[in-house]
């Protein structure tokens, strides 16, 4: 039977449904070190030689340290987990090798229809299907709803980067149904990577909202950087991750340099002119360059390009997980 799985912190599902896929290297492990699915696995594993196993710690221990009375034993554990690797080998690799192929496919399809110019609105799609997340009641969040909001004042503009994606959905779709929050989510990482950004790859197998989220959640561009570290923490983002985040305003016309180039000149710029007038950046950018906490960020990305592309990576990641719902096995 089909359940839901959420995860508030933004942190990848405990089921191995949701795979962190690689294209650099052949393994694909479940998304996350938390998870509570007790086997990593490498693939291609066409022999058992090539599977790396390891049973969680936590649980070999406590299986092993539990007294007399524990059932299993260290001995117990291994038997019991011997006797059912074989049989969930081949359906771990299988739902592995289908993930990858989905995953290929989307992004091909994206790459038809989503060109350097056309890179920012899709990214900027993304923070506003994400960006509802609420932590304290866990609400919102990347769940595809940004396709009920698109008449919301703060969506304007973003009917247009919606309706390329609708033409690379329906494609992957004749092939494999996606939901729209996975769609969006690995949209935006190929536009950041289109525009020469780092490679983000993020875990699929988010499902969809049936209504919209709440509405009043994004932060408003004339917030001062009290209020948009404010309004990051309740999406459980912190100070450094609203100022990595903000660094997607690198792309677009703000007057970041070049708007088809994902760099660091949005914190260059912000370095060399915190006052500049209205002519650059949006009124949280400048507001960002005011605050010491968000000016010692923007110092060390204006000075240091790898560092804000770590960090964008791990941010996004973390926002595209914001609120998701998985889908289980
Ligand atoms: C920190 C709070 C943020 C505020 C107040 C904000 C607000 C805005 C506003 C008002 C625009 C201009 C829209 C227009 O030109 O019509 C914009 C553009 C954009 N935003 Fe944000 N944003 C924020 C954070 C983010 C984040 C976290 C991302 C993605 C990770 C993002 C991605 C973008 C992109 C790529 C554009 C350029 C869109 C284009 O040129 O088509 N923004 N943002």
């Amino acid at each position: 039977m089909s359940h839901y799985l959420n995860h508030p912190l933004g942190m990848a599902p405990t089921t191995s449904t949701a795979f962190l896929l690689s294209s650099s290297t052949p393994s694909i492990s479940p998304a996350s070190s938390s998870t509570t699915f007790p086997f990593n696995f490498i693939f291609p594993a066409k022999a058992l030689s090539t599977v790396n196993f390891s049973a969680n710690p936590l649980h070999a221990v406590s299986a092993a340290t539990s007294g007399k009375d524990h059932v299993l034993g260290r001995r117990g554990l291994v038997l019991s987990l011997t006797a059912t690797l074989p049989l969930l080998l081949p359906f771990y690799e299988c739902t592995a090798a289908k993930a990858a192929e989905e995953y290929e496919l989307m992004k091909e399809e994206i790459r038809k229809v989503v060109t350097k110019g056309k890179a920012a609105g899709v990214l900027r799609l993304v923070f506003h299907d994400a960006g509802t997340f609420q932590i304290d009641d866990n609400s919102g969040g990347m769940d595809g709803s940004i396709v009920y909001e698109l008449d919301r004042r703060e969506n304007k503009g973003l009917k247009s980067p919606f309706k390329i994606l609708e033409k690379a959905k329906s494609e992957v779709d004749a092939v494999n149904p996606v939901s729209w929050a996975d769609m969006i989510a690995v949209a935006g990482a190929e536009a950041v990577s289109i525009c020469g950004g780092p490679t983000i790859q993020v875990p699929l197998g988010r499902l969809d909202a049936k209504e919209p989220d709440p509405e009043g959640k994004l932060p408003e561009e004339t917030l001062d950087a009290f209020g948009l570290k404010q309004s990051f923490q309740t999406k459980g983002l912190s100070t450094q991750e609203l100022v990595a985040l903000s660094g997607a305003h690198t792309i677009g016309n703000k007057g970041f340099g070049n708007p088809t180039v994902f760099d660091n000149t949005y914190f260059k710029i912000l370095l060399d002119k915190p006052s500049s007038g209205s002519m650059i950046g949006l009124p949280s950018d400048r507001a960002l360059a005011k605050d010491d906490e968000c000016l010692s960020w923007i110092t060390k990305y204006a000075e240091d390009q790898n560092t804000f592309f770590e960090d964008f990576k791990t941010a996004y990641l973390k926002l595209v997980n914001s609120g998701a719902r998985w889908k289980s096995l």
